[in-house]
């Protein structure tokens, strides 16, 4: 087909008919008004012809010997490729034409031999009209449902970086929370040279009483114990902060069953947990297994059991501490629950920034919680949800993705 021909034509619409001078009519009918036109003598020829090419418009007779109109109409509403082609019946006067039958299997309208050429163009045109509109419609519903979908994804990975904090965020949190032991310590250092040196003048001068020395010796105690305390809270920090960032090696990866790893990681618990009346229980299928990182996910069980410890319970109290494992539709499900004080909404949107510390006072550093968010989404693949009622006890719910997980029968 030569592309002039396409560019400028309103559309190709594939003729046919048995009769040949039937044919002739309406080729030349429709050429004039700028339709492209494919004939086809029979229904066998017309389905060769669509194997090269797929017309905008199908013009059918009834009454054709091997394949009759019906017939190819059903055949071209069968096949996907052309069942949504508009498709007018030709059928003469004369004949038995069932409407009724062309309607039902698909046929969109009829036309009446001999042929009025104003209805024939009214009806090809409108057909056509209404096809290319269809299939405008269906083109910009599927670009409005991609937009939908790239839509909902930027905004969960917008939501996602909102509560993660931007790296310049995090930055300036660690230089804020390090500067503030370093501070202290740098003032409590500079108390301990004056005092010594104030000391030793006195002493040089030999006007160094009892009870001056007594005081000095009880100032620079004081200030040694704070400069070591704040400074062992920067290495505290210090040490955090390289677990912000996730290791990125794949070194330790292996196969092993999820329950008993859990276990083996709570039993390296034991000096945390021999200070508590608390008791913690492990349950589910100990056939799962998981390819990934154990070494990461005893840092997470760590990390969530003395979250519980220090943060969900008052000293004597007994707490109920449970992990479940379970295999949901090949996603490997860990939920940890304790029944301890829980906490707010708002303290629930904040757990997994970093800094956030109901305990700053006590040496909380806030970045628990962040290191589990950022084990869990980069190191594991997961996600990591948290549910809380005041009172009641909070839920964590990780869940991995199932290329991974295996349950051996
Ligand atoms: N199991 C829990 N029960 C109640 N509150 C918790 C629990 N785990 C964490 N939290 C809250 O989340 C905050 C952040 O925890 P985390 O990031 O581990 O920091 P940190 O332990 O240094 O305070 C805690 O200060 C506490 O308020
Ligand atoms: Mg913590």
């Amino acid at each position: 087909m030569n592309n002039t021909e396409t560019l400028n034509s309103k559309g190709t619409i594939l003729l046919v008919d048995d009769t040949l001078a039937n044919l002739q009519v309406l080729t030349q009918m429709l050429k004039e008004r700028g339709y492209m036109i494919r004939t086809a003598l029979s229904g066998k020829l017309a389905f060769s012809f669509m194997e090269t090419m797929l017309p905008d418009l199908i013009l059918l007779d009834i009454l054709m010997p091997e394949m009759n109109g019906y017939e190819v109409c059903e055949k071209l509403k069968a096949d996907e490729r052309t069942r949504d082609i508009p498709l007018i019946f030709i059928s003469a006067l004369s004949e038995n034409f069932d409407k009724v039958k062309a309607f039902s299997i698909g046929g969109l309208d009829y036309i009446t031999k001999p042929f009025q050429a104003e209805e024939v163009l009214a009806r090809v045109e409108t057909h056509l009209k209404l096809y290319h509109l269809q299939q405008q419609f269906f083109q910009q519903n599927e670009e409005l449902q991609n937009t939908l979908d790239n839509l909902k994804a930027t905004q969960a990975k917008l939501l996602e970086s909102e509560k993660m904090a931007s790296l310049g965020n995090l930055v300036a949190g660690i230089t804020h929370e390090i500067n503030t032991p370093l501070g202290i310590s740098k003032i409590a250092a500079s108390h301990l040279t004056s005092d010594t040196k104030k000391a030793a003048t006195s002493y040089e001068k030999k006007q160094l009483k009892g009870s001056a020395l007594k005081a000095y010796f009880e100032s620079a105690t004081h200030s040694s114990q704070l400069i070591f305390n704040n400074l062992e809270r920067a290495n505290k920090l210090a040490q955090s902060f390289k677990q912000v960032a996730v290791d990125r090696t794949n070194l330790d990866k292996r196969v092993f069953a999820v329950k008993k790893y859990i276990e083996e990681s709570i039993i390296n618990l034991t000096p945390h947990l021999k200070q508590t009346q608390h008791c913690i229980t492990v349950s589910g299928d100990d056939k799962i297994e998981i390819n990934s990182f154990p070494g990461t996910l005893s840092q997470i069980v760590t990390n969530l059991v003395i979250n519980s410890i220090t943060h969900a319970y008052q000293d004597g109290d007994t707490g109920e501490l449970r992990f479940d494992i379970r295999d949901e539709l090949g996603q490997l499900i860990i939920e940890y629950k304790d029944n301890g004080c829980g906490m707010s909404a708002e303290q629930m949107d904040k757990i997994f920034e970093p800094f956030f510390t109901t305990r700053r006072a006590k040496g909380g550093t806030g970045l628990g919680l962040h290191i589990i968010y950022n084990l869990v989404t980069q190191k594991l693949k997961g996600t990591i949800e948290c549910n809380s009622t005041q009172g009641l006890g909070t839920t964590f719910t990780i869940s991995i993705s199932s290329q991974n997980v295996t349950t051996p029968p």
